[in-house]
């Protein structure tokens, strides 16, 4: 039992969710632990009305660790993937001690209790951020990481760098750590059960997509369409949630079968596609068959111009694939706002 079960912090939020419905698809056991800091019940709900499990859920903010330390004491898993964390890079560079101390503390205090407890197995949340501006592309998990322009992408680049210190050092007990290299994970739940739920105006291209055609916002800005691009405007890898959510699944599994090649290892999880705002915008339309309110206006500071995965360590040593198709991903984030906003 205690092998087979698998804490997910954070998992009430977005891609926390969906990785808990996989988890269980896979025959695997979740208790979730989150504080709703960013997030509410219904994404719990949501896993247990699509599984038809009573997963458990403990409100608990992991930075206070006395409090996480029950969460070890009463339940039995030895993996666990940690998702509790703060996102928005604009707020990061605002308020950099908000971030520091919810991302960094969390993760130590995570790192601390599956010792104290020896449980060994953690897969942690890290981004594409990291990569920055790359000098080639695609990225593989060898480019070098840039210096963070933002406290958010820092806090990745030092939660990597503490899982990779802990394993180097604590493996001997049995600590594995897999670090999943996000790139921009987009769409939602088949079931429209479950998806994104941003507060506030949406900062990401899809939720300000979906709520424009909505009607909640009224005209989507395409951020540049002036760079060096094909079309003019800005490359990134978008990943499917569910096909994110089944990565973590992957992961976990190597980690349980005792097959990593290294007690810490990296891997890129995206599509190796770049698709330009104006192809995602274009393509929203047709698949959806409705036309969307949007504009060109100036840059975004701070954007980068184009990123995309070299996702052939994924492919090759994970055994994992993207696999739905952008069409599908983008009726999927349509299907969700539709539920949240009970249109039709
Ligand atoms: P989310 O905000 O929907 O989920 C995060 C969850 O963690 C929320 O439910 C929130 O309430 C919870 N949480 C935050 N701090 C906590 C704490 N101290 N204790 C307990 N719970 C806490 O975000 P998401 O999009 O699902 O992102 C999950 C993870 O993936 C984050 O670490 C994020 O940085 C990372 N990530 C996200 C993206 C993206 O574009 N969504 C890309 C790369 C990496
Ligand atoms: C995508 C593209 C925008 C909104 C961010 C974080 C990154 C990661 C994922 C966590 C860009 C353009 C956007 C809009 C637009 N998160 N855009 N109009 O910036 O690639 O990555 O989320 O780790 O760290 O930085 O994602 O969805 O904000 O933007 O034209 O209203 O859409 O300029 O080219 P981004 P995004």
């Amino acid at each position: 039992m205690g092998k087979k079960t698998v804490l997910v912090s954070g998992g009430a939020g977005y891609i926390g969710s969906h990785t808990a419905v996989e988890l269980i698809n896979a025959g695997l056991n979740v208790v979730v632990a989150d504080n709703l800091s960013n997030s509410d019940m219904s994404g719990v709900e949501g896993v247990r009305k699509i599984t038809g499990v009573d997963v458990p859920f403990i409100n608990v903010d992991c930075c206070d660790k006395e409090a996480f330390r029950k969460v070890f004491e009463e339940y039995e898993f030895d993996s666990v993937i940690h998702f509790a964390a703060f996102k928005a890079v604009g707020e990061s560079v605002a308020d950099p001690m908000k971030y520091y101390r919810n991302n960094l503390l969390s993760f130590m205090n995570i790192i601390d209790l599956m010792r104290e407890f020896g449980r060994h197995n953690i897969v942690f949340s890290s981004s594409a951020t990291v990569y920055g501006e790359a000098d080639e592309l695609p990225v593989t998990e060898q480019t070098p990481r840039k210096p963070a322009t933002s406290s958010y992408g820092n806090t990745k680049q030092m939660c990597e760098d503490i899982l990779r210190d802990s394993v180097a050092a604590y493996g001997g007990e049995g600590l594995k750590g897999i670090a999943l290299r996000y790139f921009n994970p987009i769409g939602a739940h088949p079931s429209a059960l479950i998806g994104e739920l941003p507060r506030g105006v949406p900062q990401n291209l899809v939720p300000f997509i979906t709520q424009t055609a909505a009607g909640v916002r009224e005209c989507l800005s395409v951020f540049g369409d002036d760079y060096n691009t094909p079309d003019g405007s800005c490359l990134r890898d978008y990943i499917d949630v569910v096909d994110l959510a089944k990565a973590h699944v992957v992961a976990i599994q190597r980690m349980i079968d005792d097959k990593c090649k290294e007690g810490y290892e990296i891997f890129n999880v995206g599509t190796g596609r770049a698709v330009s705002v104006l192809e995602l915008v274009n393509t929203f339309e047709r698949v959806n068959e409705l036309k969307l309110n949007y504009k060109v206006a100036p840059r975004r500071p701070g954007d980068v111009v184009m990123i995309w995965a070299d996702t052939a360590h994924a492919n090759e040593e994970l055994g994992w694939k993207a696999e739905r198709s952008l069409d599908d991903t983008l009726r999927s984030a349509w299907a969700w706002e539709k539920h949240v906003r009970g249109i039709e």
